[in-house]
């Protein structure tokens, strides 16, 4: 890995985010997509670092970024949206990359329905921000430059 891409992180989100803002705003709030990735950029400059953010509605793509993600990157803040629920073959490529990722849900899917408190995400992430509204992509992305940066 080169020194740049020490200092680069991949936000990724699933389907149906790029809808954030005006998507169910009672359970996402009213910011936009747009917003999260000023959000993330800020939060990563603030420590030297760059944001390549990415959404996309389907699971391929979203595994093809993975996979181009190794050697590019630090580490993936992601959220899956409904594939967290459902892709066996998302872990296995988180799995497969061996990097660092910060699985996302804006709202907390355990107050939610009974389909969405199983991820098959969880178990391949270094760590997991739950129902922090759009914030818990700032701490996913501070989350993963301590786990860069720590001694
Ligand atoms: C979500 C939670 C998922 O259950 C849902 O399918 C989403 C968004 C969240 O950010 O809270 O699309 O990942």
């Amino acid at each position: 890995m080169s020194e740049s891409s020490n200092r680069r992180i991949l936000v990724l989100n699933g389907p149906n985010l790029n809808l954030l803002g005006t998507r169910e705003p009672g359970i996402y709030g009213s910011e936009t997509l747009e917003d999260v990735r000023v959000l993330c950029e800020n939060t990563a400059a603030a420590a030297g670092f760059d944001v390549e953010f990415l959404q996309s509605n389907h699971e391929g793509v979203l595994i093809d970024a993975i996979h181009a993600a190794r050697g590019n990157v630090a580490g993936i803040v992601f959220n899956p949206g409904a594939y967290t629920h459902t892709s066996i073959a998302l872990a296995d490529a988180i799995a497969g990359v061996e990097l660092p990722v910060i699985e996302v849900h804006i709202s907390n899917v355990h107050k939610r329905e009974a389909f969405r408190h199983h991820s098959y995400i969880s178990p391949v992430a270094a760590s997991i921000i739950v129902g922090a509204g759009v914030n818990g992509y700032a701490l996913g992305v501070q989350q993963l430059i301590h786990l860069g940066t720590r001694g």
